[in-house]
Order: structure tokens, then C-alpha cells, then sequence
């Protein structure tokens, strides 16, 4: 029997290299899109090393309706799509707003109309917790109300799901589509062929923390101690990359199957809120890696504590992350060693 076939746009990159690794595996046939504008190649090496098979890629850049066409009318019969495809630095979009404008929103808007033209109604959209800005309470629900974003980046991710919800209410588009609001993804695939690949200095905290384990970096920062949380250190919700993309899968075949509302938003996160000292004690406990940090100042724009309400992920999308905090940071500090073997 075919494989139903699912184009994965950023399919390259961090989570999308996992999401395509979980579509294979639960039967589906996805097809890569990448300008590999902030990923390599070599990523899709590690994925043909997990799956024993290549993966369609197609090198062309979402914001080209030509060559989007063209892969439409190439691969035929594409039943759905996942929007990965976009910038992600939140410090950088305040330096290049039009370039994150341009590239998170136009991309979004070419491949709506050419999704259209070519009849593919199913869309899985890569959105992210910054849409709540500064909760006023914790934990967060799909219900609380989004907030005037504080980046350019995160009003991209706004404006983005304002234009699915347009889109989706008009009967003529027939477009059916899952927003998904992603918290913080770490960890990396569990063979530690695929995992996050900073280029340049990292802007999170796992990658940062694994890079200072390795040497790479002499000392890990903390941004910041005086925050009102317990420890005085930022909290977030940290999702398993591999879980994260399992929810896409669960997503797909929701849409596929027709059984949710024609515009559908879910959490995915763990519903645990893990402070920066917890993370660094509980990457030390996992690896036996001891980690030379000190207390630098708060970074400008972070969110003091955020964590998800994922009752309604599992309740209605039927999804429920398992990793626990220390399995994957252990898998951050194994694609981290990883690296390091294959430089
Ligand atoms: N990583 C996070 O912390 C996080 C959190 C919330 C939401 N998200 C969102 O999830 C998505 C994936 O994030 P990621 O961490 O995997 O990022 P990533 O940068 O690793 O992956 C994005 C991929 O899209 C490609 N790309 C970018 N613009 C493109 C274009 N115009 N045409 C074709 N390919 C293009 C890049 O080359 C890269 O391979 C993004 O939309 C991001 O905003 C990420």
C-alpha cells in the first residue's frame, strides 16, 4: 500500500528533522522542503541513517510560488502540510524585522495560495508559547488571551495564526488546520544521528548548557537570578524534541481523519514549569557532568516563568508527552558528544 504523502516544509531543520523521522515511522511518505537556510544537509544524512531510506528533498525556498508549484505538481496526491519553514531567533528579529516579516508571514501566505490551487486542505502549523507574551497566570490554556508580542518574531507567530483562523472560517478555502504552540523543545533523537544544530553562539539554554559540558564554551551564564520564582531563575515548560514531533504525527492523522473543528490549537508542552538551576542540576545528575556557570544579568524580553496546560492536548488531541527532563537532557549531552566525534 502507498504511503500517504505529507510535505514537510523546514524539514531540515531541528524539529522537522524528527518530525519527519516519526511521519516515516508511523506510515506516511514525507517530502522535504529546505532552503537550508539554517540547517545542513548533513541533517538528512543522519535521518536516512535512522530510517534506511532517503527522503525526498526539494532545495527551494517557500516564499518562490513557482517553485512551490512545481513540487505540488511534481509529487501529486500531497494529502497535507506541515509549515515549519521559518526564522526563529527572537533577539535577531528585533535587528531584521522585515527580513522575519517576510520570510514567517510570506511564506505562510504562498504556500496557503498555492496549497489552494492545488486542493491540499490539511495544514499543521509550527507555532510557539510566545503568542501568551507575560501571563498573568500559570499554567497557560489555549484559552488565555494572547498578548501584544514582544518581538517581532513573536508577532509573526500571531499574525500568522490570526491569518489560519481568516483563511480556515472561509467555506470557499476548505483549509483545515492544527496550530500548534509549542513550549521549549531540547533533547535530540535517541541514536543521536539528528538534534539541534546552533550555528554560531546558541540563544537557548540546553545548547548552551552541553556546549559548556564539552569545553566548547568556557562557562554557562545564567541570565538573571532575581526573577519572582522560587530559585529567582526563569522557568519553562521543556518538551522532548522526539515527543514534540510525535504530536505532529498525532496532528496529521487528526486532520486527515476530519474528526476535529475546522481550526484547531493545542499546547504542547509537559504542564511542568523546571527553573535554569533545576535544569543545570538536573542535566549534572544525568550526564555526571559537574557545569561552571555563574549568575549574569537578566536578558532583556524574557518571559519570567511559562509553563503549558496541556489538558486539553491530551483530553481532545489525544497526545501526552513521556520524557522525563533528565532523559532529554542525557539525549542533548549524547547528540552533544556526538558532534564532537564527527568534527
Ligand atoms: N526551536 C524552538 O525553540 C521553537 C519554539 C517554538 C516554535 N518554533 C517554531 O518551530 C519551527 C521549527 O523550528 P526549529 O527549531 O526546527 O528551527 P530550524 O531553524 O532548525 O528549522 C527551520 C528550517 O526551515 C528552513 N527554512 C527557513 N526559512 C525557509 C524558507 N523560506 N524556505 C525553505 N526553508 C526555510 C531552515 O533552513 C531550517 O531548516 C519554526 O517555525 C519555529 O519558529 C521553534
Amino acid at each position: 500500500m502507498s504511503r500517504t504523502k505529507i510535505l514537510v516544509t523546514g524539514g531540515a531543520g531541528y524539529i522537522g528533522s524528527h518530525a519527519v523521522v516519526e511521519l516515516y515511522e508511523a506510515g506516511f511518505q514525507p517530502v522535504i522542503i529546505d532552503n537550508f537556510v539554517n540547517s545542513r544537509e548533513s541533517a538528512l544524512d543522519g535521518v536516512e541513517s535512522i530510517l534506511g531510506v532517503k527522503v525526498p528533498l526539494h532545495r527551494i525556498d517557500c516564499n518562490d510560488a513557482e517553485a512551490l508549484r512545481a513540487v505540488f505538481a511534481e509529487e501529486g496526491n500531497v494529502r497535507g502540510v506541515i509549515h515549519f519553514a521559518a526564522y526563529k531567533a527572537v533577539g535577531e528579529s528585533i535587528e531584521k524585522p522585515l527580513e522575519y516579516y517576510q520570510n514567517n508571514v510570506g511564506s505562510l501566505l504562498t504556500l496557503l495560495t498555492v496549497m489552494r490551487e492545488f486542493g491540499v486542505e490539511a495544514l499543521v502549523f509550527s507555532s510557539s508559547c510566545t503568542v501568551y507574551g507575560v501571563p498573568e497566570a500559570l499554567p497557560v490554556t489555549e484559552q488565555t488571551p494572547t498578548k501584544q508580542a514582544n518581538s517581532p518574531y513573536g508577532a509573526t507567530k500571531q499574525m500568522c495564526e490570526d491569518i489560519l483562523r481568516d483563511v480556515a472560517a472561509a467555506p470557499a478555502n476548505k483549509l483545515r488546520t492544527i496550530l500548534l504552540r509549542y513550549f521549549n523543545p531540547i533533547g535530540a533523537h535517541a541514536s543521536a544521528k539528528i538534534g539541534e544544530l546552533p550555528l554560531g553562539v546558541p540563544q537557548n539554554l540546553v545548547p548552551y548548557v552541553t556546549q559548556t559540558a564539552a569545553g566548547i564554551r568556557e562557562q554557562l551564564t545564567i541570565n538573571g537570578d532575581t526573577y519572582d520564582t522560587p530559585d529567582g531563575t526563569n522557568i519553562r515548560d521543556y518538551v522532548h524534541v522526539v515527543d514534540l514531533a510525535k504530536a505532529h504525527v498525532v496532528a496529521v492523522q487528526r486532520l486527515l481523519a476530519g474528526t476535529g473543528e475546522t481550526v484547531e490549537t493545542f499546547n504542547v508542552g509537559t504542564g511542568r514549569g523546571n527553573s535554569v538551576l533545576e535544569v543545570v542540576q538536573a542535566f549534572e545528575r544525568a550526564t555526571g557532568v559537574k557545569l561552571n556557570y555563574r549568575i549574569g544579568p537578566p536578558r532583556p524580553g524574557d518571559v519570567p516563568a511559562i509553563y503549558a496546560d496541556v489538558t486539553k492536548s491530551v483530553e481532545i488531541l489525544g497526545f501526552q508527552t513521556s520524557a522525563s527532563l533528565e532523559e532529554a537532557l542525557a539525549s542533548s549531552w549524547k547528540w552533544q558528544q556526538h558532534l564532537a566525534d564527527s568534527q
